[in-house]
């Protein structure tokens, strides 16, 4: 039997409605929109207003975006991995919630935290479940609703997120098309430059924490930007090195959407064209875990069967890292 590749063979998405511009945040804090975009490259981002919806129906609509343009039954699907850092509840997994409202009966599910490498992390777990053959059909969402864990009074956080959703199914490939290689890190030192700290078992809620601000997200944003920089330009330079490709054969840079600068510094460092870059951060800002999935959505007419992808992300903890993907289809 030939080698099994893990390959992406649909791809959906889902933002909501209402847009928060940079103008609009004008008004709200301390900030304007030539800061923002020249610090940023950000200009407005989705928000999920309705106060009764939390992250599982962002998740749900991408999955069902995903399901209706390529016509996978639902009941086929044998795992659904769900990253996220803004579950609907802290216990009971949202994976399993929105596994059944999409039909997905006869999966199991659960969800993955990795911060904003939630979603290249999980893209690891769901190739290697079809690589050992284990299973046929792993989809895999990333879903946030940012707007739940901002402070709409801190500009150094809420200039910077966005509520959104992507969905990606794997399956297995024969031709040597998808996952290639990888290389993931992590470093516990980046706990105290981006976090919340209350809500955990650390420090459980209390009147205190909130009076304190405690339970929205906290960012040292100048010394997560070096680390960022840094560290996504040196791993993603490290897979193109051991995987023999130059500038000239990668054709797509998929890199987490935080800051453009970021992103830039990365394809500087892999001599890349911007013209290979993916980049919606002046639309969505950052969505944490649907980063990726919205740019596959995005660019997805774009990508050509066997065009090399390569993905990047940094995020809370550390994490971050790279993947080396061989696009699979043509749409
Ligand atoms: O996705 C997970 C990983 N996260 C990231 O990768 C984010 C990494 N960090 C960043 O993207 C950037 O650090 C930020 C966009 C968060 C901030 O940009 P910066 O260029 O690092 O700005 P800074 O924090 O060094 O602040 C520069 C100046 C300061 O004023 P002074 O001290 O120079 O007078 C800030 O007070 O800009 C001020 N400032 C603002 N001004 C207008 C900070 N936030 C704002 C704001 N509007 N929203």
């Amino acid at each position: 039997m030939s080698k099994i590749n893990a390959a992406i063979t649909a791809v959906g998405a889902y933002v909501p409605e209402d847009v928060l511009t940079n103008k609009m945040l004008e008004d709200m804090v301390e900030t304007n929109d030539e800061w923002i975009t020249s610090r940023t490259g950000i200009k407005e981002r989705r928000i999920l207003k309705d106060p009764n919806k939390g992250t599982s129906y962002l998740g749900i609509k991408a999955a069902e975006n995903l399901i209706e343009k390529s016509g996978v039954d639902p009941q086929e699907i044998d795992l659904v991995l769900f990253g996220t850092v803004t579950p609907d509840m802290p216990v009971a997994a949202t994976a399993a919630y929105v596994a059944t409202q999409i039909g997905a009966v006869n999966a199991y599910s659960y969800d993955l935290q990795a911060a904003c490498s939630s979603f290249l992390f999980g893209m690891s777990t769901a190739s290697a479940y079809i690589e050992s053959g284990r299973y046929r059909k792993v989809l895999l969402i990333g879903a946030d609703k940012m707007s739940s864990i901002i402070d709409y009074k801190d500009r150094a956080t809420c200039i910077i997120f966005g509520d959104g959703a992507g969905a990606v199914l794997f399956e297995p490939n024969h031709e040597g098309l998808g996952h290639q290689d990888e290389l993931l890190r992590t470093d516990g030192i980046g706990r105290e430059f981006l976090k919340i700290e209350a809500g955990g078992s650390l420090l459980p809620p209390s009147e205190e924490t909130v009076r304190n601000n405690q339970h929205y997200v906290f960012q040292d944003g100048k010394t997560v930007f070096k680390f960022a920089v840094s560290n996504m330009a040196d791993v993603s330079e490290k897979i193109m090195l051991r995987n023999q490709l130059s500038g000239d054969d990668v054709n797509w840079l998929v890199a987490h959407q935080a800051n453009k600068r970021i992103i830039d510094a990365t394809s500087k460092r892999m001599k890349l064209d911007d013209t290979k870059v993916l980049m919606n951060i002046q639309r969505y800002g950052n969505t944490t875990s649907a980063t990726l999935p919205l740019l596959l959505s995005d660019y997805e007419k774009q990508l050509k069967k066997g065009d090399n992808l390569v993905f990047a992300a940094f995020g809370g903890g550390f994490t971050w890292g790279s993947i080396y993907f061989k696009w699979a289809y043509n749409s």
